[in-house]
């Protein structure tokens, strides 16, 4: 009976121990950055909190969000925040006159600017009418929504257009938008309660989703991941790209003819945590903000003062939606760009967004 005792004690603890080791090599401690850029770097004026996430028309307009407030965020993070008049706002920037640089829309419509938190974007274009429109995530006070809003170009401001509100949308990420009203979203986390979601990760538990909305129906159509982060559709829309924070991987999914369903191609292992990918539309091909030092990022998003490295790879999409010839246009220490969570490359300029820093635009020169 004794030794039976001692056999389940010693395995339980090994498997405690081997949990504990896991979870502390994908913190990163042991890890160390070395700057590289692609070619001259400067900071785009007027955004000093986030510019989370991007999205870019084929025609080289983009909208970034910034001054995002997770369900989860911590007090100190809240304080600095208003110390520093953050606020949810999209902002605006054109490829094509780089030098115009960026500037917040004004939106219009009936809807909450004071309960605006926004994440994940992501864009559709009406063929015929050559509509555009934004649809973001949006972590209000008190559940989480995707908002929809129409570009109007002509004063450069968003009309709100609808609010999708729904049990099946309750801590998302991201959104991947396949029609004027269809789109795929992550749930990043099973709760918005701090306490269970920091349990969460610490057990790493596989419970993050990625679901449909059809237009009519949710539905879940794939999941047990480790916090679903950022979503990219291919440019033929025909494959998903989701990426997989602290696990480090970007999962490849075929979409099937059958409304959103969902087949897995493809899983490539980063080593670094990957947040937002994106597609850049003149190529076709696959970027991606990530956060070499997780820990480090970590303690930006406890309190947004303190730095954290910065990092931007670049995969080839083949043919059949598949990635390789992984490469690394960007790496900073947090010297100059903190906790990258998205980069946007159209000709030779690259974008790159961080999570509560600042935005950065590269001349891209070579990588
Ligand atoms: C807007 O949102 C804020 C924050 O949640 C809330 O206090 C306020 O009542 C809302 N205003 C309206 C008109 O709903």
């Amino acid at each position: 009976m004794q030794t039976y005792l001692k056999i389940v004690l010693t395995s339980i603890l090994l498997i405690i121990l081997q949990h504990v080791t896991r979870v502390v090599y994908l913190l990163g401690f042991h890890k160390h950055v070395y700057n590289h850029e692609p070619g001259p770097c400067k900071y785009m004026d007027g955004i000093e909190f986030g510019s989370e996430d991007i999205a870019t028309l084929p025609d080289g307009k983009a909208f970034i969000t910034s001054g995002i407030v997770m369900p989860t965020s911590s007090s100190l993070f809240r304080q600095v925040y208003a110390e520093k008049k953050a606020k949810g706002q999209i902002f605006f920037f054109d490829f094509k006159s780089s030098e115009s640089g960026v500037a917040p829309l004004t939106i219009q419509g009936d809807f909450n600017a004071s309960d605006f938190y926004p994440h994940g974007i992501d864009y559709w274009q009406d063929k015929t009418s050559g509509k555009v429109f934004i649809f973001v995530v949006n972590h209000r006070r008190q559940f989480d929504a995707v908002e929809k809003f129409e570009f109007v170009p002509s004063d450069k401001s968003l009309k709100h257009v609808r609010s999708y509100v729904d049990p099946a949308i309750y801590f998302i990420n991201d959104v991947a938008v396949t029609g004027e009203n269809s789109f795929y979203f992550t749930n990043f986390q099973s709760s918005r309660s701090q306490t269970w979601a920091a349990l969460e990760i610490y057990l790493m538990l596989q419970l993050g989703s990625i679901s449909y909305f059809d237009g009519k129906h949710y539905e879940t159509v794939a999941e047990g991941y480790m916090l679903p982060n950022g979503l990219a559709l291919s440019l033929d829309k025909r494959h998903l790209y989701m990426a997989s924070t602290l696990i480090g991987a970007i999962r490849v999914f075929r979409r099937e003819e059958n409304a959103g369903q969902l087949t897995f191609v493809q899983e490539v292992k980063l080593n670094t945590s990957p947040d937002n990918p994106t597609i850049n539309p003149l190529t076709g091909h696959l970027l991606v903000g990530a956060q070499p030092i997780i820990i480090k990022t970590a303690h930006t998003l406890e309190n947004p003062r303190l730095p954290s490295p910065a990092q931007v790879l670049h995969f080839e999409v083949n043919d059949d939606g598949t990635l390789s010839k992984i490469k690394e246009p960007y790496l900073n220490d947090g010297s100059v760009l903190w906790s990258s969570s998205v980069a946007s490359l159209y000709d030779n300029k690259m974008l790159i967004g961080t999570v509560v820093h600042k935005l950065l635009l590269c001349e891209v020169r070579a990588f």
